[in-house]
């Protein structure tokens, strides 16, 4: 019957190998290139980050890319199900991954609709001149006592529209939903976000900004904090390490060139990572111009303030503002939706396979509690507050923890590296050495250790 779980053979598969790139790229390209990175490499060194930043590249983001997909694509299936199949124990490491991106799925609709309520107030710059004044106080009602407990309507209707329109594509399956939106999305969000940091580019100060944004402190490469949040970055800007892409390289037909997918995978995420960052601080010495002051002297240049507060303001200034707002904030919505449906689609598929439901019955359960969990948390006042909270401990700590147990329990307890290695090799035309096993066996894990170490005496102080 079509309620029992699916067999390998009759597995649902990307139709193309494009399918699946453009799909992968969906998950990586999201809020964490375009409001993430910009904030982090800023506050982190600048131009200096990029070298952390392509080491962590090299040393973890594309070998542990490959150790998703070279387990995802061997065993076929989700997370767990994979893992247990790999090893029986290690299917609570996948549990693990699945309830971290269950936990960021929950915040990361509450920004893509924050930005499908900016989209529309683009059009008319209906945040007026006093941008934090209204995105606090007007649309969030942070402070407001009559609503401090109670879900704000204006935030919670395009809240579970996203919930809405996240469960269809799940629920129509990996052919007919999630490839193709990818495939849509996916080249319309390089039009437009090209077209923006083109625009960017030609604004007076632009090049203010740009020096601000590259100009190396080579001191901050001293700092461990500044390793740790390159190593994060790299992780959660590749959907690394969730499970996410074990799911999606299940998909994925047997004869297939994952190795190769992987690095142009990541070669478009770093890419369009870097890209966002010009844009951004394009759009940023702009404002800097317009004030007459240095781009350094400039608050509010990360997180949700960043997009929400600073950028309405520099669009009120611009000639043509209405127009940037609207590509912004569309390109927010095209990047953040492709995402958080590779999210849902690992955390629906992971249930769905573990108590033999439906596809569009493990959809339905689990959109659903995802969507009342986003509504009471984050539609009410405390949302921003949590925000910040839940996103150190989530991609800070809980993303480097579960690497470390990752490439420990594949390449030592379990002995499966040389496996997977040769089944990478097999299929793919890119061929992978035993420098591989080092990296994910030895290099990796050892960094990370130290940095989350660090981090975790850091966050406890
Ligand atoms: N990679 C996405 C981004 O950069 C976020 C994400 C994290 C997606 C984890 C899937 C899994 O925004």
């Amino acid at each position: 019957t079509s309620n029992a779980p699916v067999a390998a053979e009759q597995r649902e598969t990307w139709t193309s190998s494009t399918g699946f790139i453009l799909a992968a790229i969906g998950s990586a390209v999201g809020l964490g290139n375009i409001w993430r990175f910009p904030g982090v490499a800023y506050e982190s060194g600048g131009g200096a980050f990029l070298i952390p930043y392509l080491v962590a590249l090299l040393t973890a983001g594309i070998p542990i890319l490959f150790l998703d997909y070279s387990i995802g694509h061997r065993y076929r299936a989700a997370a767990p199900l994979a893992y247990r199949r790999m090893a029986k124990p290690t299917e609570t490491l996948g549990w693990f991954q699945i309830m971290l991106s269950f936990v960021i799925a929950v915040y990361y609709a509450a920004v893509i609709a924050w930005a499908a309520s900016y989209f529309i107030f683009a059009f008319n710059l209906r945040w007026g001149q006093d941008t934090l004044g209204f995105f606090v106080g007007e649309y969030l009602k942070v402070g407001d006592p009559e609503i401090s407990t109670t879900v704000v309507p204006a935030v919670a209707v395009p809240l579970v529209l996203v919930w809405v329109a996240v469960l269809v594509v799940i629920a129509l399956g990996v052919t007919a939903g999630v490839q193709k939106v990818n495939v849509i999305f996916i080249p319309l969000l390089g039009v437009a976000f090209l077209g923006l940091v083109i625009r960017a580019l030609t604004l007076p100060g632009a090049m203010d900004g740009l020096n601000a944004f590259f100009t190396p402190d080579w001191g901050a490469l001293a700092d461990l904090n500044v390793w740790i949040a390159a190593y994060s970055q790299i992780f959660f800007s590749l959907s690394i390490a969730f499970g996410i892409m074990v799911t999606y390289a299940s998909y994925q037909r047997r004869k297939a060139n994952m190795t190769s997918s992987g690095l142009v995978v990541a070669f478009a995420n770093s890419s369009f990572e870097i890209l966002a960052g010009i844009g951004v601080f394009a759009t940023l010495g702009f404002m800097a111009n317009q004030q007459s002051v240095q781009v350094s002297e400039l608050e509010g240049l990360t997180g949700p303030i960043l997009s929400f507060v600073t950028f309405p303001a520099v669009i009120n200034e611009m000639p043509g503002g209405a127009i940037f707002g609207v590509v912004f904030f569309g390109s927010l919505i095209l990047a953040g939706f492709t995402s958080i449906i590779s999210i849902l689609l690992g955390v629906a598929a992971s249930v769905q396979e573990k108590f033999g439901l439906s596809r569009r019955g493990s959809a339905i359960l689990v959109s659903g509690i995802c969507a009342v969990l986003s509504v009471l948390l984050f539609s009410t006042t405390s949302g921003l507050l949590a925000l910040d909270t839940v996103d150190q401990w989530a991609n800070n700590v809980g993303i480097v923890l579960s690497a470390i147990v990752m490439t420990v329990l594949v390449v030592w307890v379990f002995r499966k590296s040389e496996t997977l290695r040769r089944h990478l090799n097999a299929v793919s035309t890119f061929q992978v050495g035993r420098i591989w096993i080092a990296l994910i066996g030895v290099v990796a894990p050892a960094f990370l250790v130290i940095m989350l170490g660090q981090k975790l005496v850091s966050l406890v102080n």
